[in-house]
């Protein structure tokens, strides 16, 4: 340990206003995408159509910003690089409601603290432009259309313990370029264009927001992604959010913004990952860009020097907000929209000049869709549509039997006959089953080509939404209750102690559940009930997994924690097991099910239910029109 020795008093003395500068600087600059940040909010705060950024050693030597925006008057050149001198608030009910991306009058005072500055502007009725040197505050005439520059040379040359926390150009470069993607992920009415060493990076032209979306992200994140569009009071979230299959390792493919600002805001990242919570496998990470339009003055700004920080009156609201509008856009099962999708990566992929798709070769003549020995389907292996029934107590396919498929030739539209067909056979988005692969998936064939569906995991999801739906539809404050259906014949097992202790303890809470499992002896439970969505399951392994998760959560908080984890345990077990065979009435029941159920292209644990693979994808495979 030091010993403290007692430092002698020193006066209380006020700091020159450059060293406040400098201080205000170490909050406002990190790095030099800090200034372009500053300096780009400026460019749009004066009404910029064109923003032009030019860098020189990542930003370290040079960061220059041209904007065509409404200009400075020359007489207040010297005043922007005053602390606390800003056009944009003059009053605390001003602050209350910015509308503007600045409002501190601190970040040209900063900047110019800590790096040597020159501001060149022309108003629209000027005859000349003018320019300032921060260094000498000299003024001179200059040359320029309407409009402003502000060039930012040396960054850190005063502070040079900054300086060396530096990354490479390279590093600072990208912090730049995100810098300013971020300004025009939501300005899609602004062009932007960054150059560095003399050399064009990126150049944004001014669009739709769809088309900045698609140039700055790229054109996977359109394909892959659903428009969000929900309003709650006077709340709007509109965007974009990704599908669960385009989430990835890292975060860095979430946009969130409040009112036209970037920001990064607990609020809304959570409302997002647990919109995505019941789809999304593991730690991946969902990719969104997400604009929140609210009352400004029901959010404050004035948070963080950086302003990349907000807070929200009420926070709940948001999260509730951004929670429904990203739910709802990913509910929609995806198969119903297989179409258009196929098309838009179709026409992105053109310029890939691939073969023509084999199913637009009109001359050439189309082959059987699938060997013939995949269709092969035992009369012995069918269930009868009673069972079918079971499995599937909504969808029912009028349509008779079609068991004797292994005696037709594969092209025959047999399986056509058995389900009620749209058009053509293939229009349903997920096809017309063919065949079941080694008990576990469900191969189909749509328009695009083929299809495999994951049969365990379709239905888990399938029957889950359901028992969702069942708890959900009841009010909360009424007790809610599943469906229950009693079995003809009670399963027994034999129990632990724990298991007749929580079946015993907890009969109100397995009823609301669905089930009804009673001590049949000391050692024996009995299931006399399963919920009506599960029948066909396996009641014992259901009773004992839900006694299971009960004894786990505290009884009284049980139904609010844990209902979806009880839910989504019944909904596994409860689910057709893999290697059960199908018929191709329960397979195609299954494939229409999906096609209306939320959420059904993952399953509950995230994972994909099913997979396209195009006829293209097919012909590359077989090296056909090359
Ligand atoms: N590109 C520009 N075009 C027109 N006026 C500008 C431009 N950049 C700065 N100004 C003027 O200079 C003033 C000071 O800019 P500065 O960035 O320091 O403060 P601010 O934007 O008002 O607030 P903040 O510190 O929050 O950014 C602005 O209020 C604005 O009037
Ligand atoms: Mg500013």
């Amino acid at each position: 340990m030091t010993e403290s020795i007692p430092s002698p008093r020193r006066p209380i003395l006020e700091l020159p206003d450059e060293l406040i500068s400098q201080i205000a600087a170490g909050e406002v600059v990190e790095r030099p995408a800090s200034v372009v940040r500053e300096l780009v909010d400026n460019a749009l705060d004066a009404g910029a159509t064109q923003i032009t950024v030019r860098l020189l050693a990542g930003g370290v030597r040079l960061i220059a910003v041209e904007d065509d925006g409404m200009g400075i008057l020359p007489q207040e050149l010297p005043i922007a690089f005053k602390r606390h001198a800003t056009s944009k608030i003059s009053s605390l009910s001003d602050l209350e409601s910015v509308g503007t991306m600045g409002f501190r009058g601190e970040a040209l005072a900063a900047i110019n603290s800590i790096a040597d500055c020159a501001l060149l502007s022309r108003t629209a009725d000027q005859a000349s432009a003018y320019v300032l040197e921060g260094r000498t505050g000299e003024l001179r005439p200059a040359a320029r259309a309407q409009g402003t520059t502000v060039e930012v040379k040396e960054l850190f040359y005063s502070t040079p313990a900054r300086r060396k926390f530096l990354k490479a150009d390279a590093t600072e470069l990208a912090h730049c370029v995100e810098a300013v993607r971020r300004h025009a992920l939501v300005r899609p009415d602004v062009g932007f264009a960054i150059w560095h060493e003399g050399r064009l990076v990126e150049q944004w032209l001014v669009g739709t927001l769809e088309q900045r979306l698609g140039d700055v992200l790229g054109q996977d994140f359109i394909a892959q992604s659903i428009p969000v569009e929900h309003r709650v009071g006077n709340i709007v979230v509109t965007g974009r959010a990704g599908i669960p299959d385009a989430a990835r390792t890292r975060a860095d493919q979430q946009f969130a913004y409040v009112n036209g600002r970037f920001v990064r805001d607990k609020v809304i990242s959570h409302a997002a990952r647990s919109a995505y919570e019941d789809v999304l496998h593991g730690q991946r990470q969902p990719v969104y860009a997400l604009y929140v339009e609210m009352d400004p003055t029901r959010v404050d700004v004035n948070v963080h020097p950086t302003k990349i920080e907000v807070r929200f009156r009420d926070s709940r609201e948001v999260h509730q907000a951004v929670r429904h509008a990203v739910e709802n856009a990913l509910a929609a099962p995806r198969s119903s929209a297989i179409a258009g999708t196929d098309e838009a990566t179709e026409s992105s992929q053109a310029e890939a000049a691939s073969p023509t798709p084999f199913f637009n070769r009109s001359e050439t003549p189309r082959p059987a869709p699938w060997p013939q020995q995949a269709m092969q389907f035992n009369a012995s292996m069918a269930h009868r549509v009673s069972d079918f029934e079971a499995l599937w107590p909504v969808a029912r396919v009028q349509a008779p039997l079609a068991t004797d498929a292994a005696t037709e030739p594969s092209h025959q539209p047999l399986a056509v006959q058995a389900v009620e067909a749209p058009n053509s056979a293939t229009d349903w988005p997920l096809g017309r089953a063919l065949a079941q692969l080694q008990g576990v998936y469900i191969l189909a064939e749509n328009a695009q080509g083929m299809i495999v569906v994951d049969m365990h995991a379709a239905h888990e999801r399938i029957v889950y939404e359901r028992l969702k739906h069942q708890w959900s539809a009841a009010d909360p404050e009424q007790s809610r209750a599943i469906a229950s259906q009693p079995l003809l014949i009670p399963a027994t097992f034999a129990a632990t102690p724990a298991e007749i202790a929580c079946a015993e303890g907890q009969v109100e809470t397995l009823q609301r559940l669905g089930l009804e499992i009673t001590a049949f002896s000391s050692r024996t439970l009995a299931v006399r009930a399963v919920p009506s969505a599960l029948v066909q399951g396996d009641a014992v392994e259901l009773a004992r997994s839900v006694l299971a998760e009960l004894a786990q959560h505290d009884a009284s908080s049980v139904i609010q924690r844990a209902q979806h984890d009880i839910l989504a345990t019944m909904a596994c077990h409860g689910a057709v097991r893999a290697n059960r065979r199908l018929t191709l009435e329960e397979m195609n029941a299954l494939l229409r099910q999906m096609e209306a159920t939320e959420r059904s292209d993952q399953c509950n644990h995230g994972r994909p239910t099913w997979r396209q693979v195009t006829m293209k994808e097919l012909d590359a495979l077989f090296l056909r029109g090359r």
